[in-house]
């Protein structure tokens, strides 16, 4: 069985594609794929999800209306020049859309399939390299946060270009992330956000320093079991980025649900302008409030424990 880890960002999404750095845990849920036993003479290596109910497969064929992932799958099989094929089978125990690193998660299960199913090892780094290139389909542009946790899991803090750095919480990190109905689209916002940056670099300069201070506080506050002050960094953390446009009345909706049901500070994850809200909560009668304020807003939750 491959696997590749969901995340949210705890702090420091956007400002990371500009060079500054995130702090990330991931999930416990994420892709896993079974190479099914090939059928003899498969012209080209396939992929079903099960949840979403997608097929595509790595042949000169498009399959209408999936190009992106049949792009990915082939950039994935393009590693390879064995001219052998698989079968993989997919399942994603992650919302899509969602700032929750399906994408990431899904490449880097298909990326280690693809090597057990040739009995080959690849070291870690090896796998979120190729996973860029995946990813890269997808987003455009992407600072390889996502791709970083999917492959190592943990909680770490993440700056472009370098290794990840483990970072190990004092007390374990307790999440409530939902669902805010819309999705988002990672490559819009991206682009939204580099266009304010253009326009703008000494004002959204500074935002994204001043992201990144927050992000390096944020850390601080993890390893030393400060979690008053991890979610007021949240909170300010979420201020900046509504400023850089990315979070939607919805998304308002919901923190404020959460910070009057008792969160220590909740903020938007991921790519914003839809997808989900993170709530930090120090106890599980906490997550329980939390949970159930939005859930009475007929929202998706999912409870994240990670790091001790
Ligand atoms: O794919 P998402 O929604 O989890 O967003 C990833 C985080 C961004 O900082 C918005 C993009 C990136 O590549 O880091």
């Amino acid at each position: 069985m491959a696997f590749g880890h969901g995340k949210v960002i705890l702090l420091g999404e956007h400002s990371v594609v500009h060079g500054r750095p995130a702090l990330a845990v991931a999930v416990p849920r994420g892709a896993e794929i079974t190479v099914v036993p090939a059928a003899p003479k498969l012209p080209a290596t396939t992929l079903h999800i099960e949840p979403w109910n997608v097929s595509v497969d790595a042949g000169p064929a498009p399959n209408l209306g999936r190009e992106p992932l049949q792009e990915a799958l082939r950039v994935a099989c393009g590693f390879y020049d064995d001219g052998r094929h698989f079968a993989l089978s997919a399942t994603v125990r992650l919302p899509s859309g969602a700032g929750m690193g399906s994408s990431a998660a899904l490449g880097v299960a298909v990326l280690r399939a693809l090597d057990d199913a040739r009995g080959l090892t690849r070291s870690d780094d090896e796998i979120y390299q190729r996973s860029l290139a995946w990813e890269g389909v997808f987003h455009g542009n992407p600072s390889g946060v996502d791709n970083a946790m999917a492959t190592h899991g943990g909680v770490g803090l993440f700056t472009r270009g370098s290794p990840l750095t483990p970072v190990v919480p004092r007390h374990p990190v307790r999440l409530v992330a939902a669902y805010s109905g819309a999705s988002s689209d990672t490559k819009g916002m991206v682009e939204s956000v580099a266009r304010q940056f253009e326009r703008n670099p000494e004002q959204v300069g500074r935002q994204f320093d001043a992201i990144g201070a927050i992000v390096m506080n944020g850390k601080l506050a993890l390893e030393q079991g400060e979690l008053r002050s991890l979610g007021q960094l949240m909170t300010m953390n979420h201020k900046l980025l509504a400023g850089l446009m990315l979070s939607t009345a919805a998304l308002e909706e919901m923190i404020t649900a959460a910070m009057e049901a008792g969160a220590l500070g909740a903020k938007v994850t991921g790519a914003g302008g839809g997808g989900c809200m993170i709530a930090l909560v120090d106890s599980v009668a906490q997550q329980q409030a939390v949970g159930d304020a939005l859930r009475k807003l007929d929202k998706t939750v999912y409870d994240v424990e990670s790091g001790s």
